[in-house]
């Protein structure tokens, strides 16, 4: 039987101490948990809008990129990074759509340009067009677009697992594509759009692709989140040329991300009701609220000089290292350097 899909929830509250250099957190589930740093928290809760995260940011003059751009959290993320004066590009599958959009979100009043281009994550030539195409500094990369949830094992032309090379190896190739017009920018950011899967299911050196062991489909989610995670991590070795990247969990909205999940699934994770209507749920989001922790590390002042983090609900989450609990956090096995340093260079090897 399918192993079914984590449910992000929130749980328990948290007692917070501050002891000299070392932070601990406490909940009565799991104990203390000890950081390196401080961890970052902000005063905005879990479901405050873009408009709320971004209030005061004036981006006049930088230039963004949001892939996933023309669907779901990304159009809010492009509508908000826009209306602070970024000029945006959507980069987008489908240029149609991405034009659509562009043209519904360009010209607001102080707004910055929104235009679209083609990007298809999941070939490898198609990203290299993009960043060959891209001329100037980048002040901001949304890697925003994923897949969730293929039922069958498929490859691309290249021959990855289709999560992989679109929620991770793609971002990749992209950001390292990108990595001078980033460093140009004096102080860019790279935002990196994981998911609370990535608890679920570590990235596994052995056999990433499904080669040998079966194909799972929300493994294989999970996993390409947890390269997420492992990306930004990674790329603390940018920090030096001004660049920082980190990684979030937006939270539950219905987008057309849910596609590949069929109603008795949405039923048994209790997300819908026997007529197909959405059960309300505190943890859901509508999704510009979706899209504000990506608009936080994109633009807010708050996460300044923050790198190799991840965050859920605008705050940077703890860390965990039981994953069976489903109340949130960031899983030991996406935060370890050593591991996002074997993956950066198992990408890079790949892309040569
Ligand atoms: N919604 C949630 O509850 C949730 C929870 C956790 C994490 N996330 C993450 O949030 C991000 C945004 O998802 P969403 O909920 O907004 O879903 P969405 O509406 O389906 O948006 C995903 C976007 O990714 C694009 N995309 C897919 N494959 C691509 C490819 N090969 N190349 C370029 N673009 C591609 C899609 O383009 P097309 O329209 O052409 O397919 C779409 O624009 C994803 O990374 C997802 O994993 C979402």
């Amino acid at each position: 039987m399918e192993q079914l899909p984590w449910i992000f929830r929130h749980g328990s509250s948290a007692t917070v101490f501050l002891c000299s250099k070392e932070y601990r957190e406490f909940s009565p589930e799991k104990g203390f948990a000890v950081y390196d740093h401080q961890r970052l928290t902000t005063p905005f809760p879990s479901h405050a809008t873009t408009g709320e995260v971004i209030e005061g940011v004036d981006l006049t003059g930088r230039r963004a990129i949001v892939t996933g751009g023309a669907s779901g959290i990304g159009v809010e993320t492009v509508r908000a990074l826009a209306a602070a004066g970024a000029e945006v590009t959507i980069a987008a599958r489908n240029p149609v759509s991405g034009q659509q959009v562009a043209r519904e979100l360009d010209g607001g009043p102080g707004s910055g340009s929104v235009r679209a281009a083609a990007l298809d994550l999941a070939d490898l030539g198609s990203v290299g067009a993009f960043a060959r195409g891209w001329q100037g500094p980048v002040d901001i990369l949304v890697a925003n677009a994923g897949i969730m949830a293929v039922p069958d094992r498929r490859l691309t032309a290249e021959g990855w697992e289709l999560h992989l090379a679109t929620n991770y190896l793609g971002h990749f190739a992209l950001a390292t594509a990108l990595h001078a017009q980033l460093r140009a920018a004096g102080s860019a950011r790279v935002v990196i759009v994981s998911s609370g899967a990535h608890r679920t299911a570590p990235f596994d050196f052995e056999d990433p692709q499904f080669e040998r062991r079966p194909y799972d489909r929300w493994t294989a989610y999970g996993q390409s989140k947890t390269a997420d995670v492992l990306l930004a991590v990674g790329a603390r070795r940018w920090a030096g040329d001004g660049i920082t990247a980190n990684a979030l969990n937006p939270g539950w909205i219905s987008t057309n991300l849910q596609r590949h999940v069929d109603d008795a699934t949405m039923r048994a994770m209790g997300a819908i009701d026997v007529e197909g209507n959405i059960i309300p749920q505190p943890y859901y989001k509508e999704p510009d609220q979706g899209a504000a922790t990506s608009v936080l590390l994109a633009a807010s002042p708050l996460v300044e000089g923050v790198t190799g983090r991840y965050f859920e609900d605008n705050q940077e989450a703890p860390p965990v290292e039981d994953t069976r609990d489903d109340s949130g956090g960031a899983a030991t096995h996406a935060l370890d350097p050593a591991t996002a340093d074997r993956l950066w260079d198992y990408a890079s090897a790949a892309l040569r």
